[in-house]
């Protein structure tokens, strides 16, 4: 309950879109006392538009769901974030780069303001912000700090035998972790943990997410990586923007898109056609068979939360959704996200909601899921300590308990690693909404390793924005369990 109150104070400490908004709709320079006259003023244009138009006000996750919305352009998108304008003055931007590292002058990307915005319509609109990018790829460096991250070795299981199973003879891809050994997962110190990619007894059938021996060759090769997938042919393919990207990161960054042999030959319909290398532009294209799961959404996180079991020998590595275009070079992104800030893993915040509470209400409200799996995972969860984000908390360990998972950056050190492997496991075990599992997850593992740092940047989703452009994706995917009644 009051995940509402919190909300508001935290989307005004993320002031940037605020004051974008604001000096948009000349808010600002209201006086005060004529607030209410304005307010009603703007209701009432508000109603006519709705009455006129109809209700077309865009919901972020009903658009992005909705079968009927596809293929807008990005201009309408990042007009149809759902966000509610600010009820004051927001406070000044504050600059929260940090230029301690850098004397460099940064470039930015943001877009210019339309000088006369139409009203109503770009109403509720999420802006990219500024980010102080190094000028170029050639002013940076991989720094040295890297080492005194947290040290210890991870192993993964790699095989199950069927005593592990419990006279249970189904074979699971996330394997069968029982609640003990998931209690001993999460300490940071030298293990062996599920993780994935577990396989049955010798003879047995793979338990899926296939690659071909040269595509598996070619990613074990690969330093740096970008990626991203398309399952069940649920988005179009989007190649990153050419000229923004710098010769070095063309010839060292690993840019692999993971499809079905469904998403494959539907592009090929439409003309995507691999070359002999595999690529579509920058993306080599590399087809998975065999799904491990039947919701392609819960398969999608194989990639999204697994790259270091997919690229064993990456250093670092930059998920992105497939309804995102990367606009960004992955080098002056990881120099921005991971280096400057000494973080090993960052993940920006999701733009409304900050609180597991709303997420769940929120998740329930728009059928993400089946009701009942929700709620076994939510009381787990509580019953194991979760509590309400509290924004006033001075000593709160995250800015928000909600993420915004569609753009991830990581340093591929042990305590990065565990804590995908651990996230994945709660999306493996419960639901696929991994926006539920995440901070349970970050929280569970720093209380349990009180002396050992995780260098988590969770950054802000209007930055975010500006590493990449936004879009629809193509179509619904439905989960296999249908959402109960
Ligand atoms: C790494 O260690 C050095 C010296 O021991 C220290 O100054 C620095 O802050 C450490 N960096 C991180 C990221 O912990
Ligand atoms: C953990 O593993 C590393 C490398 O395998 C090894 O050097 C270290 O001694 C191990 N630590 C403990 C406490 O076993
Ligand atoms: C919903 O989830 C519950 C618990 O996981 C399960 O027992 C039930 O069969 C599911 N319902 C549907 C319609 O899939």
């Amino acid at each position: 309950m009051n995940c509402y109150l919190e909300k508001r104070g935290i989307s005004n400490e993320n002031g940037i879109r605020g004051v974008r908004r604001g000096k948009r709709f000349g808010r600002v320079t209201f006086p005060r006392h004529k607030l209410s006259t304005w307010t009603f003023l703007f209701g009432t244009i508000f109603l006519l538009y709705f009455v006129v138009f109809g209700l077309k006000m865009p919901f972020h996750e009903k658009l992005e769901d909705s079968p009927l919305i596809q293929q807008r352009t990005h201009r309408d998108l990042w007009a149809s974030e759902a966000g509610r304008p600010p009820l004051t003055p927001p406070p000044r931007r504050a600059n929260t780069i940090n230029t301690a590292t850098t004397s460099t002058t940064t470039t930015t990307t943001t877009t210019p303001l339309p000088s006369s915005p139409p009203r109503g319509k770009r109403h509720r609109q999420h802006i990219p912000c500024e980010i102080g990018f190094a000028k170029s790829v050639d002013y940076i460096v991989e720094p040295s700090h890297l080492t005194n991250f947290t040290q210890f070795s991870l192993k993964y299981i790699d095989r199950e035998e069927k005593a592990s199973w419990n006279n249970n003879f189904d074979l699971r891809f996330g394997g069968h972790q029982t609640l003990i050994e998931r209690q001993q997962s999460f300490y940071a110190k030298n293990q062996t943990l599920h993780c994935g990619f577990v396989k049955g007894p010798p003879g047995y059938p793979s338990t899926g997410f296939e690659i071909n021996e040269k595509d598996k060759a070619y990613m074990k090769t690969c330093k740096i990586v970008v990626s991203s997938c398309i399952f069940g042919n649920s988005d179009f393919l989007r190649r990153p923007t050419s000229k923004q990207i710098s010769g070095y990161s063309k010839n060292n960054v690993c840019f692999v898109m993971f499809v079905d042999e469904q998403t494959l030959s539907k592009l090929s319909l439409e003309g995507n056609v691999p070359d002999d290398g595999g690529k579509i532009g920058l993306w080599r294209l590399v087809v998975v068979r065999n799904l491990p799961y039947k919701d392609m959404r819960r398969t999608g996180k194989v990639p999204k939360l697994l790259s270091h079991r997919l690229f064993p020998s990456a250093r670092y590595s930059i998920w992105l959704d497939s309804k995102m275009r990367l606009h960004t070079d992955p080098m002056l992104i990881l120099e921005r996200f991971l280096w400057r800030t000494k973080s090993e893993y960052a993940i920006s915040n999701h733009y409304d909601r900050h609180c597991v509470w709303e997420e769940v209400l929120q998740n329930k409200r728009l059928n993400k899921y089946n009701h009942t799996a929700i709620d076994e995972q939510f009381k787990f969860y509580q019953s194991d300590g979760l509590t309400k984000f509290d924004p006033s908390d001075p000593n709160k360990l995250l800015p928000s308990y909600v993420p915004e998972g569609s753009f991830i950056v990581r340093a591929h050190t042990p305590m990065s690693n565990l804590f995908s492997c651990l996230w994945f496991n709660e999306v493996d075990r419960f639901t696929s909404r991994d926006q539920l599992s995440f901070a349970y997850t970050y929280l569970k593992l720093k209380s349990m390793n009180p002396d050992k740092s995780f260098y988590l940047n969770m950054f802000k989703d209007c930055e975010r924005r500006t590493l990449a452009k936004l879009f629809r994706h193509r179509v619904l995917v439905l989960p296999s369990p249908r959402p109960a009644s």
